[in-house]
């Protein structure tokens, strides 16, 4: 049977490969140009870092402060803080593709695109690293990360819903 700890890092890497397949699906999207495509992807980008950023924030987070201090810990609210100004960005992107240009984008809104995407990118390995620390906590910690994460997937608010309402940092 898998350790508590191991049964989290095996989530926690599945949720941030969902997470870079739909990065890297989406700087193709932005170079075929195909701007529906671009907003379904951004869509699925929202819903899935959403209960995901959640549970980080108001469960490992704290968890691991004092692993990490509370310096690092700022840190990662802010990287958190970029990727939902990103997505926010690529939404705003994807819907004035598709009004005013008939469903294409153009070359500059592309390149823009992929820079906004390849933003998110170092974030996303970096937090996929926390596991290393998380697979030290007292057992009880886990599972109340666990249990964060069902509560947060029960609400399945999108990120930038999330951002809106939820969330005390404002972005
Ligand atoms: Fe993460």
């Amino acid at each position: 049977m898998l350790s508590i700890a191991h049964h989290f890092t095996e989530t926690f890497h599945a949720e941030h490969r969902e997470v870079r397949d739909l990065l890297l699906a989406l700087i193709d999207a932005f170079t075929g140009g195909d701007a529906a495509q671009v907003r379904k992807l951004v869509e699925a980008l929202s819903a899935a870092i959403g209960p995901h950023f959640r549970y980080e924030e108001e469960a490992m987070y704290p968890g691991l402060k004092p692993v990490f201090g509370a310096h690092y810990m700022d840190k990662l609210l802010s990287d958190h803080d970029d990727t939902i100004r990103n997505i926010r960005e690529l939404a705003e992107l994807a819907e004035t593709a598709e009004v005013d240009t008939l469903g294409t984008i153009g070359e500059n809104q592309a390149a823009w695109g992929i820079a906004l995407v390849r933003e998110i990118l170092p974030h996303l390995s970096d937090c996929d690293g926390l596991s290393l620390m998380v697979e030290t906590l007292p057992e009880d910690d886990v599972v109340h990360i666990l249990a964060t994460r069902e509560v947060a997937r029960e609400i399945n608010a999108d990120v930038l819903t999330w951002a809106g309402t939820l969330r005390a940092r404002r972005v």
